[in-house]
């Protein structure tokens, strides 16, 4: 089981399944183990493969049926969260590299898709930014300066972005940024790793990490081993590690909502406005009279809200103002991020590990990170060079981001707390058919998820992973961690990690 298993369905499903995997039987070698069959990790694979490494890739779920199939797939070199901060925090040689490092994965998605002959949609188009209302200009005259400072070449002011129903104002163009549709790529990838002899295992959870002189050995499943020489952890939350990652990198959830336009009646680019937390638009050809129009935002930290209605509608309400060509909505759905302090993502070399490598803290850059990130595991487990690694070594202490670090994880120690406060609802009666809610049980609180038919399903609410209290998501009907992202189904099995055991039995009677 995984996140495909929430209840929400995104616009990218239609396209069938990546790729068909069986579970693991047996005990297995291979040069290297990648867990996650999401970007990341296939890209991994396929990076790997092409310089001559055996690779098995593994996952909790089907093959790319993780949080890459809920994104919105933008192919973006801009950065979500402004060049001028990542100079202002991490410095302008960081800054320079990894606009390198998210330029150079636009173009290497767009030699594979080319190469392999990828049928995915993909094409170069430009970016925009433009103001919310309240927001200074200063803001883009900042960021133009910063791109300029980096060498990112042509970023320059146009007089509105291409948004019809409003006149946003002088606005930012990026180019050469691009779009995919990321199930396609995917199941592109996952055919050329299968055609080259690598190997895919899906529906089987990884359980165990074990690491000896020369190698790692994981377990997974029903207690198979796979030995390898060094492994890749690319979930979306490292499944690997229990703490150090995880307190550099809260989690947050964002929605999206997607639906019919005449084809051509919104221009073909990436848009994303400076509200806190900001929209963020494409289209998706159908090769018929309809584009289909995808917009999100709304964001908010994992498992603190349970106004999703209230979002969406915000998100409608935005979006009918901005584009009054949407037709209807046919699509709302959920994804997470992870949002590192110093913005920018952790790959590299796990602390404290000498043989297992991670990549996670993609923000609002899952594909371009996860390209990049694939081409920075590959460079370090072949023992290469690589001038990106340095910027997104998870190993890294950055001082200047000391302050929001401090205040992540006092937020997260009051989920802690929470152990001893009152629970959401004082009775199940309080819980309606279909929803859930955390009550008091005694000195215990439980997780309690009332089914259509009345019956109850209790589960203990202290999170597998490291002891936060879960909290119910009346959108995805699942338990969301606040801490570090974890899901859990309404029977307690794990949807995403870094849990790896299910919410604990618990025994309750109304
Ligand atoms: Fe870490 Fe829940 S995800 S405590």
């Amino acid at each position: 089981m995984n996140v495909s298993m929430e209840r929400s369905v995104p616009v990218w499903m239609a396209s069938g399944p990546v790729a068909d995997a069986p579970l693991l039987r047996s005990d297995e070698h291979a040069d290297v183990v990648i867990v996650g069959a999401g970007i990341a990790g296939l890209s991994t694979a396929y990076e790997l493969m092409r310089a001559g490494k055996s690779v098995i890739v593994i996952d909790r779920g089907p093959i790319g049926g993780g949080m890459s199939s809920r994104t919105t797939a933008h192919l973006a070199s801009a950065l979500d969260d402004f060049y001028h901060r990542l100079i202002s925090r991490r410095g302008l040689e960081t800054a320079r590299r990894y606009f390198n490092s998210q330029a150079a994965a636009i173009d290497r998605i767009e030699a594979i898709q080319q190469h392999e002959g990828i049928d995915c949609d993909f094409v170069r188009l430009d970016g925009y930014f433009f103001l919310s209302p309240g927001d200074d200009e200063s803001l883009l005259e900042q960021e133009i300066d910063a791109c300029e400072q980096i060498g990112f070449n042509g970023v320059s002011w146009v007089e509105r972005a291409p948004v019809p129903g409003v006149d946003t104002g002088r606005s930012l163009r990026f180019p050469r940024q691009g779009r995919f549709h990321p199930r396609k790529y995917m199941a592109g990838l996952a055919r050329a790793i299968l055609r080259d002899g690598g190997r895919l295992y899906a529906n089987t959870p990884v359980t165990g990490f074990q690491e000896t002189a020369d190698g790692v050995t994981l377990t997974a499943g029903h207690g198979h081993k796979i030995h390898a020489q060094a492994a890749v952890v690319a979930t979306n939350s490292p499944v690997n590690d229990r703490v150090a990652v995880h307190t550099k990198q809260p989690p947050y959830r964002t929605y999206v909502i997607a639906g019919p336009v005449e084809a051509g009646s919104v221009p073909d680019a990436l848009v994303w406005d400076t509200q806190e937390a900001y929209h963020y638009v494409r289209i998706q050809p159908t090769g018929g009279a309809e584009d289909i129009l995808i917009i999100g935002g709304e964001d908010h930290k994992t498992g603190t809200v349970h106004d999703m209605g209230d979002r969406f509608a915000a998100l409608e309400e935005w979006t009918r103002r901005h584009y009054p060509q949407l037709q209807s909505i046919e699509y709302r759905w959920s994804g997470q991020v992870m949002e590192p302090v110093d913005y920018l993502p952790f790959t590299g070399l796990n602390h404290g590990n000498t043989h297992i490598y991670i990549h996670t803290g993609d923000s609002g850059q899952g594909m371009t990170n996860g390209v990049a990130g694939a081409m920075i595991l590959r460079d370090l487990i072949l023992g290469l060079d690589n001038s990106w690694a340095e910027v997104t070594d998870p190993q890294r202490i950055s001082l200047s981001a000391a302050g929001e670090f401090l205040k992540e994880n006092i937020e997260a120690a009051t989920h802690w707390v929470e152990h001893l406060t009152a629970g959401e609802v004082s009775s199940t009666n309080d819980i309606q058919p279909g929803q859930g809610a955390v009550i008091r049980d005694g000195l215990k609180k439980l997780a309690v998820f009332r089914d259509e038919s009345g019956t109850l399903h209790a589960r203990s609410a202290t999170c597998s992973h490291a002891g936060c209290v879960v909290h119910w998501n009346p959108f995805e009907r699942c338990w969301d961690c606040p801490c570090h992202g974890s899901h859990f189904a309404v029977d307690g099995s794990v949807l995403n990690g870094p849990a790896i055991s299910p919410l604990a039995k618990a025994d309750y009677e109304e």
